[in-house]
């Protein structure tokens, strides 16, 4: 997730893209670029600097670029290639005629850029943005206008994509596309903005157009006009901006935790973007661990804190199941000081959101002194962790502000599962049609979330009605056990309050004594494809439900069997017992969001608590 600017207007371009660009710096902080076209000398003119905006303002000094009235920009949230000046955004063509900015991942960019290289242009970056930026060049060269040329290129795209181009040769005009990834127009008097959402043009007009799947919009001082990829006349939704400018950064929210609930969907469908082929095999080229000493592995041990350690319990059960590994899950803080047995073939996977995380950076430093192999699950690309591990699947949930981890948790479980599924293709413990109907079923994810999603006000509904309780405990089993650990972690790091998560079955072994009548007790209940726990799930809910306790159950959306037992029910769409986790966390997330506004508290910077715990 980046932010974009694009404007052409009789105002100084660098001026009003750098602070659209401060506007929209919480959606990606790893570079920051701008580019604009000197008509006076008809070239582009362009600077960008790995780090924050005040990185690039710093380069661009009092003088900054030539006077321009046209021009684009970008703050960078890494996908492919590290943080770094030469891979920061805006990209150039061969000839630097033409400059591109983008938000979201080209997922056939390699075939593209091999192509490009077979007709002799030299690509400088890593990432797939600078192949746009050749593709878009050559069709210009070649006597298409841009609006044509983007057209044409984009027809030639697979993935998630917003691309935002201006040409040296075509001053006054700035033309973008968009599949996947935000882009809203701004219109203004005798000016035009382009932007990933409202928050970098709302000061200058609250006049916008909203670009739908597969358009291409061509922006000018005196107006818009959108087209297909065809090149069919199109039009996008106009309305007019009714937030202030802190809502606006928080896409209308009123916190980014609970934006970052609601980004979900997205987040998930760009973490599986480009790792598995039509057919359903994995291709995660970014492990650049061998298949050879992937099939030598005998233990894999996951290290992590807090909300990532949750992930690694869900994965264990994935791997376990799917690879027949055997997976320990440590805490990172713990790890280290019990002496752990390592060998050169244990693979030791350290998740972790922010890749800072001190306690699992000292976990790794310590298994690779051991000669265990790393490999790294992690949001932030070109962070410390997956820079000091073998190999890295990076999550492409975007930048995560709220400090309770929502959308880093669930893109965390679905690259574990991503690599659950790479080892069994790669050691054969699994029949390829097997991976497929998985990777399947994880395609169908985002959909099941966002529907997960659509319920939310019945979750509110359900959070001012328990607002007053000051403990609540939380049941699951098998990989529900850490979706009721994970739930009542929010609901401790966001209201304050008790809250305790348990597995099921060890309820009758002591903590049974906790429940009294009227307690509000979360009940995960797994899918009744695996009779055996269903129904002992139903025993457990019987249990509390004998003693007094209020059942809250998060159930499939056709388990009738759990109906005279439940005092709330949450419906879950049905899917395999091991992916559930990405559809129960969903309302305890919503849950604990909503209690802690009513409780007054700040839901993005919780008392106490820091975004990354950098100190051991
Ligand atoms: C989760 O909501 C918390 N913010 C915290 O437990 C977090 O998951 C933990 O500190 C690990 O952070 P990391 O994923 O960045 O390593």
């Amino acid at each position: 997730m980046c932010g974009i600017v694009g404007y052409v207007g009789p105002r100084q371009a660098q001026d009003v893209i750098v602070e659209g660009l401060r506007r929209l710096e919480y959606r990606g902080y790893d570079s920051a670029g701008v580019a604009v076209v000197d008509e006076a000398a008809g070239l582009i003119a362009s600077d960008k600097r790995a780090g924050k905006l005040a990185n690039l303002e710093k380069a661009l000094g009092v003088d900054g670029l030539p006077a321009a009235t046209t021009g684009i920009g970008h703050t960078r949230w890494a996908t492919h290639g590290a943080p770094n000046d030469v891979n920061a955004h805006p990209h150039l063509g061969a000839e630097a005629r033409v400059a591109v900015v983008h938000n979201g991942i080209i997922e056939n960019f390699a075939a593209l850029r091999t192509a490009l290289e077979n007709e002799g242009h030299r690509l400088v970056s890593e990432t797939d943005t600078e192949v746009a930026a050749h593709l878009l060049e050559r069709a210009v060269a070649d006597g298409a206008d841009l609006t044509s040329a983007m057209e044409e290129v984009c027809g030639r795209l697979e993935g998630a994509f917003t691309l935002v181009a201006i040409d040296s040769q075509d001053p006054d005009r700035v033309v973008a596309a968009r599949r996947n990834s935000p882009l809203v127009v701004g219109m203004g008097d005798g000016e035009t903005f382009l932007a990933s959402d409202v928050a970098a043009f709302i000061e200058h007009t609250r006049d916008a157009l909203e670009l739908g799947q597969d358009q291409v919009v061509t922006i000018t001082r005196d107006g818009v006009e959108v087209t297909t990829f065809d090149g069919e006349p199109s039009e996008g939704l106009h309305y007019v901006v009714d937030w202030d400018l802190s809502a606006a950064e928080k896409g209308g929210y009123d916190w980014f935790m609970r934006k970052e609930i609601f980004e979900q969907p997205r987040a998930v469908a760009d973490s599986l973007l480009g790792r598995h082929t039509e057919d359903g095999a994995l291709q995660l080229d970014e492990v650049r661990i061998t298949e050879d000493e992937l099939r030598d592995i005998d233990k894999i041990i996951v290290i992590a804190c807090g909300t990532s350690f949750y992930a690694g319990l869900v994965a264990k059960y994935a791997i376990e199941h799917w690879t027949r590994i055997p997976c320990e899950v440590e805490l990172a803080s713990e790890f280290r000081y019990r002496d752990p047995i390592l060998t050169r073939d244990t693979l030791v996977v350290a998740i972790s959101q922010s890749g800072e995380t001190a306690d699992t950076l000292m976990a790794i430093r310590y298994a690779r002194s051991q000669r265990a192999k790393v490999l790294a699950i992690c949001n932030s690309n070109g962070s410390t962790i997956p820079r000091e591990s073998d190999a890295v699947i990076y999550t492409h949930a975007g930048p995560e502000i709220g400090v309770a981890s929502t959308k880093g948790y669930l893109t965390q479980l679905v690259a574990c599962y991503l690599l659950a599924l790479y080892l069994a293709q790669v050691r054969g413990t699994r029949f390829g049609d097997e991976i497929a109907t998985i990777v399947r079923e994880l395609e169908e994810m985002p959909q099941h979330i966002q529907h997960v999603l659509d319920g939310s006000d019945a979750v509110y509904d359900l959070a001012r009605r328990y607002v007053d309780h000051r403990s609540v405990l939380f049941l699951g089993r098998h990989a529900g056990y850490p979706v009721a650990l994970e739930g009542a972690l929010k609901l401790k790091e966001l209201a304050y309050i008790h809250a305790e998560g348990f597995a099921a079955g060890e309820l009758k072994h002591g903590p049974i004594a906790l429940i009294e009548e009227g307690l509000p007790v979360f009940c995960v209940v797994p899918p009744r494809g695996r009779d055996q726990l269903h129904a002992k799930m139903l025993s457990g809910i019987q249990e509390v439900k004998a003693r007094g306790a209020r059942t809250l159950c998060l159930a499939e959306e056709d388990d009738d069997a759990i109906t005279p037992y439940a005092d709330e029910i949450v419906r879950l769409p049905k899917v395999s017992t091991l992916l559930q986790p990405l559809l129960a966390v969903v309302p305890l997330q919503l849950f604990a969001c909503e209690l802690a506004t009513l409780l007054g508290h700040d839901v993005d910077q919780p008392r106490n608590l820091a975004k990354s715990v950098t100190v051991e």
